[in-house]
């Protein structure tokens, strides 16, 4: 944590993988001034993601990990989360699953949204599902992450009601809108706890 004019900051990592829109979203909430959290370090294991652009453009840590061995990554990983001295780490549309032994070592301290409205269609496509399942509302969640994929406590969700002739490009827009918006909310809810 650093401190600023007697406000204590969360330490921040967000853990992207591509687009980029929610960790863009999270920087502009931690630029404004009565923000309790700063984005201290990116981390992606992709080396082409988009969002790593906002790393240079806003003067940002940032750390490409590579996945041939878990074990050297997940040890890369730690290794930075310390150097910046993380409290906090938000995964943002990262595609890699962490050990159960890197999440016991950061217990409590690892969030991450997916869009849907968990424990409903955990996994990738839950847009596409929802619509063939004639689902009427679709969403997102932000929860907690434990060793079990998309199975962490809840902290926050959203509805987003699905019309007749709504496709999966459609509805992921309008989820990602609510993302935008549940995330600096979760994120408020879960440091005070920290
Ligand atoms: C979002 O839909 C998020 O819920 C999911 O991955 C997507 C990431 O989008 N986990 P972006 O990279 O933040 O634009």
């Amino acid at each position: 944590m650093v401190k600023l004019i007697g406000i204590k900051k969360i330490n921040i990592a967000v853990f992207i993988s591509g687009t980029g829109s929610n960790l863009k979203n999270l920087i502009s909430h931690s630029l404004r001034k009565k923000s309790r959290y700063k984005i201290c370090l990116i981390i992606s294991n992709n080396s082409k993601a988009k969002g790593l652009n906002y790393a240079k453009k806003h003067n940002i840590n940032k750390k490409i990990i590579h996945y041939e061995n878990i074990t050297n990554a997940e040890k890369t990983i730690l290794k930075e989360l310390k150097r910046n001295s993380i409290d906090l780490v938000c995964l943002a549309g990262f595609m890699k699953i962490l050990s159960a032994k890197l999440i016991k070592k950061f217990k409590g301290k690892i969030i991450n949204i997916h869009p849907s409205l968990l424990p409903k269609y955990k996994g990738l496509n839950t847009h596409q599902r929802a619509i063939e399942n004639k689902e009427k509302f679709c969403g997102c969640s932000v929860h907690y992450v434990n060793s079990k994929l998309d199975s962490g406590k809840i902290i926050l969700q959203k509805k987003v009601r699905i019309f007749k002739n709504d496709t999966a490009e459609k509805i992921k827009k309008k989820v990602l809108k609510q993302e935008h918006i549940l995330y600096p909310k979760a994120i408020s809810k879960v440091i005070v706890n920290l």
